[in-house]
């Protein structure tokens, strides 16, 4: 198979397809990213992608190339995991990588072909490329389209591939692209993994659903904590509470800073911006809520740092945490990344620290100071805001970093905290949706 696009997704697809025995042939028409994969080496944090694309690059089973020409001699199957951003100028996803991928590919196809797209895209999306691959076929060649909506979480990337809760493939009526699939997810489909068969325009749905769903109970939760802050109760026993009601369950109900990243926040978008284009633009005003109640957690953060410190002109705030959420490097709409900012912004003295993510923060934010250690970050900084809940950062000693900073002055902005031991070592604590 091949898979094109080798970003987060179609690398890690490409690298997890290899591990479970299949041929791969990675597609992009970045070289510079192709030959770093192609070296063995992969452009972003992802724990334990290295190791398989080092042993599947060393077994054979895993090439890299820039060549469709190759892509189209070298397999029958072809997966896409190419980008679907933002539009610049809309709300709207931009499908633009996801046909131009298509343009290149079908024209050099012989014989008979599937692509199952990955990449999530606005309903409707998989049938325009249909139409488009049908356009673009040469006589006596079939080319199949079919969805097949990834799911993977970035900093579990490999395991959500090769153990998926679920696969789902929409084929337009009497294709057989879901037994091909059968075939590549045979290893998953033995271990009982749900395998569910639509049309297409349900298994774009069915992604967009999801992360929609995702979002909305992250804003829920922190809707909820706002609520607590007028009245002085405690969202996190709240999510507990509610959380053991099994309807509801605990997952996701993390109050906080909220959710960022290349996915959550663009898909909302997304999908109001195309039930708008299909006149069922009501069904989905409530997003744009999540979206607003997501967005507030960030200033609240910064207005609590102004309350702290009264004012945070000239003071030196050290913000942990970069990346949108524990686990990865990136940057993408990160939460932590943006309180950082808007704090640099408002005057103060901005140190940043994030294990992994430092370098992607200082393409975004350069003019913010990066430090090369934690201690380093904590030195001297008279407020500690926990942005981004890395194990590093929750299991700080509260002694120790209270001998490092000016002030002993803390927001925990993912509520991960053991509040009892900060306070017993003499810190005073802020928290979102909790009275310390
Ligand atoms: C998400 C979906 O989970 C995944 O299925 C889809 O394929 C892509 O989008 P990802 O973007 O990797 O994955 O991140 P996820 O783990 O879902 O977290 C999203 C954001 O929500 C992060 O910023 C995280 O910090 C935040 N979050 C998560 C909370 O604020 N509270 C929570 O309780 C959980």
């Amino acid at each position: 198979m091949t898979v094109i696009g080798t970003g987060y997704l179609g690398a890690t697809h490409a690298a997890c397809m290899a591990e479970l025995g299949h041929e791969v042939l990675g597609v992009d028409v970045d070289e510079a990213k192709i030959e770093r994969l192609a070296a063995g080496e992969v452009p972003f944090y992802e724990p334990g992608l290295p190791e398989i694309l080092e042993q599947n690059i060393g077994s054979g089973r895993l090439g890299f190339t820039t060549d469709y020409q190759q892509a189209a001699e070298f397999a029958n199957v072809h997966f896409l995991g190419v980008g679907t951003p933002q539009k610049s100028d809309s709300y709207a996803a931009d499908t633009t990588y996801v046909f131009a991928a298509v343009e290149a590919l079908v024209p050099l196809l012989k014989g008979d072909h599937v692509i199952f797209g990955k990449s999530t895209v606005p309903v409707g999306t998989a049938e325009a490329l249909q139409k488009r691959a049908d356009e673009l076929s040469a006589e006596g060649t079939s080319v199949e389209i079919a969805w097949n909506p990834e799911f993977l979480r970035e900093g579990y990337a490999v395991h959500d591939t090769i153990t998926p809760d679920r696969i789902v493939v929409g084929q337009r009526d009497g294709s057989t692209a879901s037994e091909i699939a059968r075939e590549v997810y045979a290893t998953a489909l033995a271990a009982d993994t749900p395998f569910l068969v639509t049309d297409l325009a349900t298994a774009e749905l069915v992604k967009v659903s999801a992360n929609a769903f995702l979002a909305t109970k992250i804003s829920f939760i922190n809707a909820v904590s706002e609520v607590c802050e007028h009245t002085g109760a405690d969202v996190t026993q709240v999510a507990d509470a509610i959380g053991y009601d099994d309807r509801i369950g605990r997952k996701f109900l993390g109050a906080g800073l909220g959710f960022g990243g290349g996915c959550l926040p663009k898909d909302i978008r997304a999908f109001m911006a195309r039930a708008g284009e299909l006149g069922a633009d009501q069904a989905l005003t409530f997003l744009r809520e999540v979206d607003a109640i997501n967005m507030r957690r960030r200033t609240r953060m910064v207005e609590l740092a102004n309350e702290v410190l009264d004012g945070v002109l000239g003071h030196r705030v050290t913000v942990l945490g970069a990346a949108f959420k524990p686990n990865s490097d990136d940057v993408r709409d990160s939460p932590a990344l943006s309180v950082a900012g808007q704090l640099s912004l408002a005057g103060a003295a901005v140190r940043v620290y994030d294990p992994e993510a430092m370098e992607n923060a200082a393409k975004v934010f350069p003019t913010l100071e990066y430090t090369e250690s934690l201690d380093e970050a904590l030195d001297g900084a008279e407020l500690v805001i926990l942005a981004t809940e890395w194990a590093q950062f929750r299991n700080m000693d509260p002694e120790y970093a209270g001998g490092l900073v000016k002030d002993k002055k803390i927001i925990d902005g993912r509520n991960v905290l053991d509040v009892q031991a900060w306070h017993d070592a003499g810190w005073e604590m802020q928290a979102l949706g909790r009275n310390l």
